[in-house]
């Protein structure tokens, strides 16, 4: 059976001038997810959007379209809460924002939220190893092809590995944790990450700065699983 790549376009890539435009042509060539990259200016350099234009455009699209809330941020799970109490139905953080002391909280976040979906995002310094423990606590994983904190940038060489990685832990374990990836995806590293086993693809760059969006949402479906 082939498995049909999800290719998730990234909100910071899209002209902030026509913000609606951007989402609703999205929806019109079938997109089911865009992606929404919240920086905060400490976990990483600039600083993005957050709450208030979220709830815009969940008002405006989320009947049409889920947002999928990428929260590069320092105590990310205050800022879970919020995003949840305004409709947000998936949202990851980062694996090195987290304290010990989050894991209960995030146990709490589950019971509160049961609809929510939680992904936990690691950066490229970060290994499968030092993540795999927390994955039962997940609905998905983010891995981050690229240092987070800007659009455009490459992907880094071998990120693909850690996809395999958790691919096969979580057939060895039998767990259903999905995996997305996130960073410098384009019509040769998105096959290559769906060749390793991933869910699906964030692209930012690559989608909104191509003159014709439909062939390169297609370029990127190009890539399947054969399952
Ligand atoms: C990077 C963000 C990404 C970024 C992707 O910090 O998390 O979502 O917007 O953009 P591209 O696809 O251009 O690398
Ligand atoms: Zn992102």
């Amino acid at each position: 059976m082939e498995k049909e790549t999800l290719i998730r376009p990234s909100l910071l890539s899209a002209d902030f001038n026509h913000l609606g435009n951007a989402i609703k042509e999205a929806i019109d060539l079938g997109v089911q997810d865009i992606h929404y990259d919240v920086m905060d200016g400490t976990f990483v350099d600039s600083i993005s959007f957050g709450e208030p234009i979220f709830k815009v455009v969940n008002k405006a699209f989320g009947e049409s379209i889920a947002f999928d809330v990428h929260l590069m941020c320092v105590n990310p799970l205050k800022q879970v809460s919020q995003f949840a109490a305004l409709g947000c139905k998936e949202i990851s953080f980062h694996y090195e924002a987290l304290t010990l002391g989050d894991i209960p909280r995030i146990k709490e976040i589950r019971g509160q939220y049961p609809e929510l979906k939680l992904g936990l995002a690691f950066s490229p310094e970060t290994s499968v190893d030092e993540i795999k423990n927390l994955l039962s606590l997940f609905d998905f994983v983010l891995v981050m092809s690229v240092v987070p904190g800007k659009a455009g940038q490459k992907y880094i060489e071998g990120s693909e590995k850690k996809i395999a990685q958790l691919d096969e832990y979580r057939k060895n374990f039998n767990l259903s944790f999905k995996i997305g990836v996130d960073g410098g995806i384009n019509n040769v590293t998105g096959p290559l990450c769906v060749d390793s086993g991933v869910d699906w693809l964030v692209a930012g760059s690559y989608y909104f700065n191509a003159e014709n969006k439909k062939e390169a949402l297609n370029s990127l479906h190009k890539a399947k699983v054969i399952e």
